[in-house]
């Protein structure tokens, strides 16, 4: 090669030098710069091929990054090893050129397929190098389809050339790298930003003692300061003067805790003071504390809520105690009321009492005094006609007298039924037919214009009760039945068999629930008012005219049927009629009165209340090998001889608690059994026990007993009453 020839080489490649350095300055485009790079390379060399192969993070794959005159799947795909044995591998390792003028003669390498495959016959390898500190960034391979030499002058440019290309390259990576970080600098930057300034809290940096660095807009904005002002510790300004001192102090241990934590009323731009939670913690970016950053929390609301709470609660303890004290007056007050109101009632009673007994003394005197009158009228009268000697009359006013004198005692006699002290004689009766034999009466006694009506039962059961004072109670609501009708209508009497459960015998002392029979008085008359029905039953209270009513009729009924164990009912409406229906208990059933005691043991039926006397008794008597039942009251042995208890003889006390005495009680124990040997034990005079049955006396010894007892079993067996 000519020197011109060398000269015009070198100055066109120093022409290639100085466009690639001015492409490589301009442009920021890597992939425009390496291809651009291996055109001109090609130019400069006389070539039609070049690359530039990348060196990969594993330092040995390259990759074609850019090339000319290369079949298409090279450029951007194609692979090489820069392994020993390599040109590529060569030139990294050695940073010189590796030259291959003839590869098919060449020795020292081997080549990747791709480069045999495209015709390549020679190439020349030089490094481009990475900056600083840094790996190659790979190789620029000038290739050659015909075997040919690299003069020193072509390596040389190459050098250069590829000191260029990685100064370039370098400049590019830096580039991006710069770029890279920028975008995530303003990333974060932005982040922080919009953390700082869209978050509702105030955000502020300060020194570990409270001096700010720097406020968020928010504080500006809420608190109104401008940004100088809040400087250092110019922000103390917008804090509540009272919670200012706990502010600070609470900046005196926060180094020591690694906090600072304080809630005080931040004063807004307006004027108006708002409660705050104020924390903030030391940044310690390299172990040691740079700055604080806090933030101020709004807590206004949760502490009106509390504050809300706190006065609720002090409202609630205050309206309790109030209400409580109110309660306690009340209480006192219907304590105060009650005492009264018992008091007066008490007083009611007592006056209603008064009244009632004002009532009774004054019918009772009313009437006394009126037959008195006639008696003492009557006598007069006979001791003027014995005067004058007319003893003719005398017989008259005799008779005169003693009416009035009857009609005395029956006055008495009702008001002792009234007073459930009258002496009644129960027998065993059927209410039917008491009924059915008074109907004749009935009808004569409440006249034509009634018509009677009578429902009766088949008088299969029996009431222990006194068959006259029966009578007379139907009787007397027969009567006033009839006063209850002037004009006429309909008197019903009828019977019926009823069982009271515990309710309905409730209201009446002393009633049992159980089986009753029921006699009933039906009218269509007048009915009573409210007040009328009240009083109905008290003696003398009456409604009809002086001498047609005492006002004893339904007092006495109620007494004498009471006094029986029963009950009385009344039912009435005004303008309808009233029905009375009187309830005995039932007794016995028919049938079984007719049967006698047919059993061969002996056994005994010992009435006494006196539970000693009783006991020590039957004891005795037990001794003596009888069996004995024992019953502490007339109503008791008769519930037993009810209840089908058979026995062989009767022993009862004459003085029996209730209702029934000894006496009335062997009565009903011969209404069922008639040939019952019965004994009475009396403590009395022998005056008040019937000469029909025998009595021993109190005191008694245990032989005499034996020996009457046996006696009398004795008699009874062979016939002998
Ligand atoms: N069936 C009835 N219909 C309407 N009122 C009645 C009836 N039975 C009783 N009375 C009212 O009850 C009052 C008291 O009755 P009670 O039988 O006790 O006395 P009386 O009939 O007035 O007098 P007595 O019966 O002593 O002759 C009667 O005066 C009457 O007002
Ligand atoms: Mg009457």
């Amino acid at each position: 090669m000519s020197t011109a020839d060398r000269e015009a080489i070198l100055v066109n490649q120093q022409a290639i030098l100085a466009r690639f350095g001015e492409l490589a300055l301009r442009s920021d485009d890597l992939d425009e710069i390496l291809t651009e790079a291996c055109r001109l390379v090609a130019e400069a060399l006389q070539t039609d091929m070049a690359k530039v192969m990348e060196l990969q993070k594993d330092r040995v794959t390259l990759v074609v990054r850019a090339g000319v005159g290369w079949p298409p799947g090279v450029v951007g795909e194609a692979r090489a090893r820069a392994e020993r044995g390599s040109s590529e591998g060569y030139a990294l390792q050695t940073g010189k050129p590796a030259i291959s003028p003839d590869i098919a003669n060449e020795k020292r390498f081997r080549y990747s397929q791709f480069i045999v495959d495209a015709g390549v016959k020679a190439l020349i390898n030089v490094v481009i190098l990475g900056g600083k500190d840094r790996p190659a960034y790979g190789v620029l391979q000038v290739d050659s389809r015909k075997p040919r030499d690299f003069s020193d002058v072509d390596t040389e440019f190459l050098r250069s050339y590829a000191n260029l290309l990685a100064a370039a390259v370098e400049r590019l990576r830096i580039a991006a790298e710069t770029r890279k970080h920028a975008t995530s600098l303003r990333e974060s930057e932005e982040r922080y930003r919009m953390l700082a300034t869209q978050i509702p809290q105030l955000v502020f940096t300060c020194t570990s003692t409270g001096e700010r660095t720097w406020d968020s807009p928010q504080w500006t904005e809420y608190s109104g300061l401008p940004e100088k002002n809040s400087r250092g510790l110019g922000w103390l300004d917008a804090i509540h003067p009272e919670d200012r001192d706990a502010t600070m102090a609470a900046w005196t241990s926060s180094e020591a805790q690694g906090e600072y934590a304080v809630a005080h009323r931040i004063r807004r731009a307006d004027g108006a003071y708002r409660w705050f939670q104020t924390h903030a913690r030391p940044v310690r970016p390299e172990g040691r504390t740079v700055t604080w950053l806090g933030t101020s929390t709004d807590i206004e609301d949760q502490a009106r809520i509390r504050e809300a709470l706190e006065r609720s609660g002090e409202e609630l303890e205050r309206r309790v105690y109030e209400r409580t004290a109110e309660l306690q007056q009340a209480l006192d007050t219907l304590h105060v009321e009650a005492r009264e109101r018992s008091r007066a009632e008490e007083r009611l009673r007592h006056s209603e009492k008064l009244k009632a007994i004002g009532q009774l003394t004054g019918g009772i005197a009313h009437d006394f005094n009126n037959m008195l009158q006639a008696i003492m009228s009557c006598l007069g009268l006979i001791r003027v006609r014995m005067q004058q000697g007319r003893p003719s009359d005398v017989v008259t006013l005799v008779e005169r007298a003693e009416k009035g004198a009857v009609r005395a005692a029956t006055l008495t006699h009702r008001l002792l039924a009234f007073a459930r002290q009258q002496t009644l004689e129960p027998r065993l009766v059927s209410l039917d037919a008491i009924a059915h034999d008074m109907e004749d009466m009935i009808r004569r006694v409440v006249g034509a214009s009634i018509n009677v009506e009578l429902k009766l039962g088949d008088g299969v059961w029996l009431v222990q009760c006194d068959p006259n004072q029966m009578e007379s109670a139907l009787g007397n609501l027969c009567v006033n039945a009839r006063d209850a009708m002037p004009d006429g209508g309909w008197l019903t009497i009828s019977t019926s068999e009823v069982i009271l459960n515990e309710a309905e015998v409730a209201d009446f002392e002393d009633a049992l629930p159980g089986r009753y029979c029921c006699i009933a008085v039906s009218d269509t008359g007048t009915g009573m008012s409210q007040k009328i029905m009240e009083h109905a039953f008290e003696p003398f209270f009456t409604t009809k005219p002086s001498g047609q009513g005492v006002g004893l009729g339904l007092s006495q009924i109620y007494g004498f049927v009471r006094q029986s164990g029963g009950i009385v009912q009344m039912q009435t409406a005004v303008g309808k009629g009233t029905t009375v229906r009187l309830y005995m208990p039932a007794s016995v059933q028919r049938e079984d009165v007719e049967e006698h005691s047919t059993g061969p043991g002996k056994t005994i039926m010992l009435v006494e209340d006196e539970e000693i006397v009783r006991e020590v008794t039957a004891e005795q008597l037990r001794e003596q090998g009888y069996r004995v039942l024992e019953a502490d009251s007339g109503a008791a042995a008769l519930r037993l001889l009810h209840a089908g208890a058979r026995f062989d003889l009767l022993i009862s006390d004459v003085a029996l608690p209730g209702a029934l005495n000894g006496r009335q009680v062997a009565e009903s124990v011969r209404q069922r059994y008639s040939r019952m040997p019965v004994i009475l034990v009396t403590g009395y005079a022998p005056g008040d026990t019937p000469s029909d049955m025998e009595v021993i006396r109190k005191p008694f010894s245990p032989e005499v007993l034996a020996a009457r007892v046996r006696a009398k079993l004795e008699q009874s067996q062979a016939g002998v009453d």
